[in-house]
Parts: structure tokens; C-alpha cells; sequence
């Protein structure tokens, strides 16, 4: 293994893949952002070069291929709105499924590098056990999970026939933001819970809508397993150094392994904020399951740099602006 090696990030302009990319130049690694733009952002991309085009593109993605010599790939690019999912399912199966076969393929062509992929743990769909084993049977109830789902056996099925090695990671809940400041979490439109509730704690959006008091759940409202953006982002670095390292496939949970209740989170970001979270008690979300947690390993070394809710939850209020 070679640090300086050039790792190609798809989608590298967004919130995960820019913190990605800040943990892998870290590291020692050269990123190179392979991004539309359509969701990401140009000023989020600052550890090496930006390639704008489309991972549906082949020509393009031979292009990158041709111009660097690239030791590995980190594929963030997707359309990421469960609820959306539901209501353009056709655009997220181009989006998520054709765009990763066509990185599938571009990849055989030039070689094989091994990849760390971004799946999720809406490819569980509703768990029949809580915490969540990698385990556990996949059985998503909406289209981008089904993508993710497909994401992952296309990988399995290359890994199969063309040698590719890869490491699968279901994300449960991105939070927080980079506690250097360097980066934050710039969604559009913002549908996530953390930001939308410091924003609505500071006064610049209407009060927070709480979806779902009525779930079997102690408080009434939905748990989530909430995971750091740069624990996940170490978490890349750490597989993708595995695999350069020679390491076989495998799949991998990242969540904490603790669950958070949508009240919780409120509280937890009034403490941040100094000020309490304006509420409104709204039906449930379709689509949304009462409980996410996952059988977790932190995937690094030295675990979790932020374990726990309120420390992650603190970052994300300072990125805002907030006190933190
Ligand atoms: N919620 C509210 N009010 C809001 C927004 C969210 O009550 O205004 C609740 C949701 O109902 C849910 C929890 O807060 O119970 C977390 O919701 P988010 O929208 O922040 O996150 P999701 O759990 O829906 O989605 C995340 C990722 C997806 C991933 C999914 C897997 O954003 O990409 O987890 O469950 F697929």
C-alpha cells in the first residue's frame, strides 16, 4: 500500500463523500471528486481535484481512469430521499443502480480496484431484531432501499466473476459535521431531523414537525441509531486501507449500536443551542419503521471519535452557526 495513492470518490462534493475525502488526505491518500453537482457542492471539495460529470457516464469515468492511476474508489454518488424514492422510484433506480452498474463496468475495464461502497440500513427494511446484525435479512420497504439493495449484489456478483474486492458499509443515521468547520451538512431541500431542528431552535425555519407520537416505542416517537459524518468517514479510510492491504469483502454496519429517540435528539439539540427546540406533533411519516440500531463495530482502530448523541449533536450546532 501506498499513501499517496490517487482514490477516485464519486460524489465526493457531498456531505459524506466531502468528509470522506477530508479523512482520506488526512490519511495520506490523494482524492479525486467525481461529482455532477446536482446535490454536491464545489466549495465542499478542498483535498484534491474535482471531475464534474455524471457516474452514468462512461466515457467520462473512462476518462478519469485514463488520466490517474487510481488504487481504489469510494462510491458515494446517489440520490439519497427515502420519501422521494417513493414518489420517482424509476429516477432512483437510474440514479443509484445504473450509474453503479456502469461504474461496475468501467472499473473491470481498467483493471479491478477494490471498492468501498455506501450502502444503508433501509435495505433492512423493518428489522425483526433491534440492534440490527449484518445478518439480518434484507427486505427494504422503498425503492431507495431497494437500490442500495441491488448496489450491494451487483458488487457481490463482480466480486464473483471479475475478482473485484470490496467492503459494503450500511449506513444507519449521518450526523453531525466536520468539528474543524472545514465542511457542514448543506442538504437542499433539508428533510433531516438534527438540522432542521437547530434551524428551527435558532429561529430560521418554522418549528420542528415531530412525525409520530404513537410508535411503540418508551417515548412514542421513532429511534435512530445517529453515527458521526467523520466517524463514517474514518470508517472508509479504515476499509479502504483493508482492502489495499490485500483484505478479502465483507459488509459492515456503521451505526453506534445506540438508539435515540426523535425526543431525545430534540433535547439533546436545545442543551447545544442554548435554547429549546419549538415543536409540533405531527401523524407519522410513511415509510418510516419505529426503531433503527445497529449491531455495530467502529471499524477503526481506535473506535468512535464521537459516541455519543449530544457530541455529535454539538458539532452539528456549531457548523450552523449555533453555539454548540
Ligand atoms: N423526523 C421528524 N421530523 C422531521 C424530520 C425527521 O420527526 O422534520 C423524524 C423521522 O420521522 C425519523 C427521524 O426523525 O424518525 C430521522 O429522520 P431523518 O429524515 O433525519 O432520517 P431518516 O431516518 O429518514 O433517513 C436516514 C437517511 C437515509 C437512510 C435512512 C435509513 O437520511 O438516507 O436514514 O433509515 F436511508
Amino acid at each position: 500500500m501506498n499513501e499517496s495513492d490517487v482514490i477516485l470518490v464519486t460524489g465526493g462534493a457531498g456531505f459524506i463523500g466531502s468528509h470522506a475525502c477530508k479523512a482520506l488526505a488526512a490519511a495520506g491518500f490523494r482524492p479525486v471528486v467525481f461529482d455532477n453537482l446536482s446535490m454536491g457542492h464545489r466549495h465542499a471539495v478542498k483535498w484534491g481535484p474535482l471531475v464534474v460529470g455524471d457516474v452514468g457516464d462512461a466515457e467520462a469515468l473512462r476518462r478519469v481512469f485514463g488520466d490517474y492511476s487510481i488504487a481504489g474508489v469510494l462510491h458515494f454518488a446517489a440520490s439519497a430521499y427515502v420519501g422521494e424514492s417513493v414518489g420517482v422510484p424509476l429516477r432512483y433506480y437510474r440514479n443509484n443502480v445504473a450509474t453503479t452498474m456502469t461504474l461496475l463496468e468501467v472499473m473491470v475495464e481498467a483493471g479491478v480496484p477494490p471498492l468501498v461502497f455506501s450502502s444503508s440500513c433501509a435495505t433492512y427494511g423493518t428489522p425483526t431484531e433491534v440492534p440490527i446484525p449484518v445478518s439480518h435479512e434484507q427486505r427494504p420497504i422503498n425503492p431507495y432501499g431497494w437500490t442500495k439493495l441491488m448496489g450491494e449484489q451487483m458488487i457481490r456478483d463482480a466480486g464473483h466473476a471479475h475478482g473485484l474486492r470490496s467492503v459494503i458499509l450500511r449506513y444507519f443515521n449521518a450526523a453531525g459535521a466536520d468539528p474543524d468547520g472545514d465542511l457542514c451538512e448543506e442538504h437542499d431541500p433539508e428533510t433531516h431531523l438534527i438540522p432542521l431542528a437547530i434551524d428551527a431552535a435558532l429561529g430560521r425555519r418554522p418549528p420542528l414537525r415531530i412525525f409520530g407520537t404513537d410508535y411503540p416505542t418508551p417515548d412514542g416517537t421513532c429511534i435512530r441509531d445517529y453515527i458521526h459524518v467523520s466517524d463514517l468517514a474514518d470508517a472508509h479510510v479504515a476499509a479502504l486501507r483493508e482492502l489495499l492491504g490485500g483484505g478479502a469483502s465483507r459488509i459492515r454496519n456503521l451505526g453506534t449500536g445506540r438508539g435515540h429517540s426523535v425526543r431525545e435528539v430534540v433535547e439533546a439539540v436545545g442543551r447545544a443551542a442554548g435554547m429549546p427546540v419549538p415543536t409540533e406533533i405531527h401523524p407519522r411519516r410513511a415509510g418510516d419503521p419505529a426503531e433503527l440500531a445497529a449491531v455495530s463495530d467502529s471499524g477503526t482502530p481506535s473506535g468512535f471519535r464521537f459516541p455519543d448523541l449530544q457530541g455529535i449533536v454539538d458539532t452539528a450546532v456549531r457548523s450552523r452557526g449555533g453555539k454548540g
